[in-house]
């Protein structure tokens, strides 16, 4: 028998969602996870300091009794975004750091930034307070294949953004390419970047061979084998410039088994036990407390969570293959491939 014990882990990016989906999904993180950078993608989404207190509230409503889980609050960054506001709720403690879409980049970002310009005074004030901002980062372009989106951003829109307001702290979050692998080394202790549990497993087959597979389809989407091995490498390196962010974004069935389906992965469920049997086949279990417990709070200036979490390799360990909400089920994410890692 095997066991190991880490610090209790922290989710860097994680849906939680409102009403029925998130007193559905909140156990699930909660379970395994101290703290969680909650994403403010909400319908409407979470743009005022009043509105992340609330939805705050709301989320500590739906956890179990005696759930030791601490919601990290984000605002969403609008072209109206008032940088007094942002300020106050950053220095009151309500909110951990501000996240970027691109508008029409992904799941409920209409109301996201279309010209970078119109922001810069509010990436000044971050910059100046040392707030981080959370970068969902694709270019939109209908001329850009979606698969080069993420390494084109990169080149176009992250690092001349970061040359203009070098003192901005920055965390490119759900990186799928060996470019954005690349990027966030060179930044040193201002510039962080977040690898999901699912990139570290499914490339693009994964989506399209033999069929399609809805449940697979997030965004950033899948690439090719080598940017997924390029993931493995960093995350599995030892480099705090690398720490989990699972992404773990639920949707309904009826909603990702559409002719036009939602992107996300629900890995909130299974995500401690993939990454375990992830970082084993690399050789790398004394890395997994670094990745997914040590790395994002160095980053976010925060301690490690004191309480600790055992992983006992056995025999397979079975998850449910949904979860229920009231308004229906939730795919988990299947990786493909027995897991023995159990959370104890
Ligand atoms: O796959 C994704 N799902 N990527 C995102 O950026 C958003 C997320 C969601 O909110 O469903
Ligand atoms: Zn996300």
């Amino acid at each position: 028998m095997q066991q190991i014990t880490i610090r209790r882990p922290d989710d860097w990016h994680l849906h939680l969602r409102d009403g029925a989906m998130l007193n559905a999904v909140a156990p699930e993180t909660a379970r395994h996870f101290g703290r969680a950078i909650i994403m403010p993608n909400l319908v409407p989404p979470v743009v005022t300091g009043d509105q992340a207190a609330a939805y705050r509230d709301r989320i500590l409503a739906a956890l179990p009794e005696g759930a030791e889980f601490e919601p990290l609050m984000t605002l969403y960054l609008t072209e109206d975004t008032d940088p007094d506001d942002l300020a106050r709720a950053h220095a009151d403690g309500l909110i951990k750091a501000v996240k970027l879409y691109p508008a029409g980049a992904t799941t409920n970002s209409a109301s996201g930034v279309r010209d970078f310009d119109k922001v810069r005074p509010v990436l000044e004030k971050m910059a100046e307070i040392g707030c981080p901002m959370c970068v969902h980062g694709e270019v939109v372009d209908d001329d850009i294949d979606i698969f080069d989106r993420e390494a084109v951003f990169i080149d176009r829109v992250l690092d001349p953004l970061r040359q203009k307001t070098p003192d901005l702290r920055v965390v490119m979050e759900h990186i799928t390419t060996k470019q954005g692998v690349d990027y966030a080394a060179t930044g040193g202790d201002a510039l962080g970047a977040t690898i999901t549990t699912h990139h570290l497993v499914i490339n693009r087959n994964a989506i399209l061979v033999g069929g399609i597979k809805p449940h697979y389809y997030c965004l950033p989407v899948a690439k090719r084998e080598e940017h997924r091995l390029a993931l493995r490498a960093a995350a599995t390196s030892g480099d705090s410039s690398y720490f989990l962010g699972t992404d773990s974004a639920p949707h309904l069935d009826e909603a990702k088994l559409s002719p036009c389906g939602c992107a996300g992965c629900f890995t909130a469920t299974n995500t401690m036990s993939i990454l375990a049997e992830v970082f084993e086949q690399d050789n790398a279990l004394d890395k997994l407390e670094g990745f997914a417990s040590l790395h994002g709070p160095k980053f976010y200036g925060l301690a490690a969570n004191e309480a600790t979490l055992t992983l006992t390799k056995g025999d397979a360990v079975s998850y449910p293959t949904e979860i229920k909400t009231a308004e229906g089920p939730v795919t988990v994410f299947d990786p493909m491939m027995p897991l023995h890692w159990q959370v104890s």
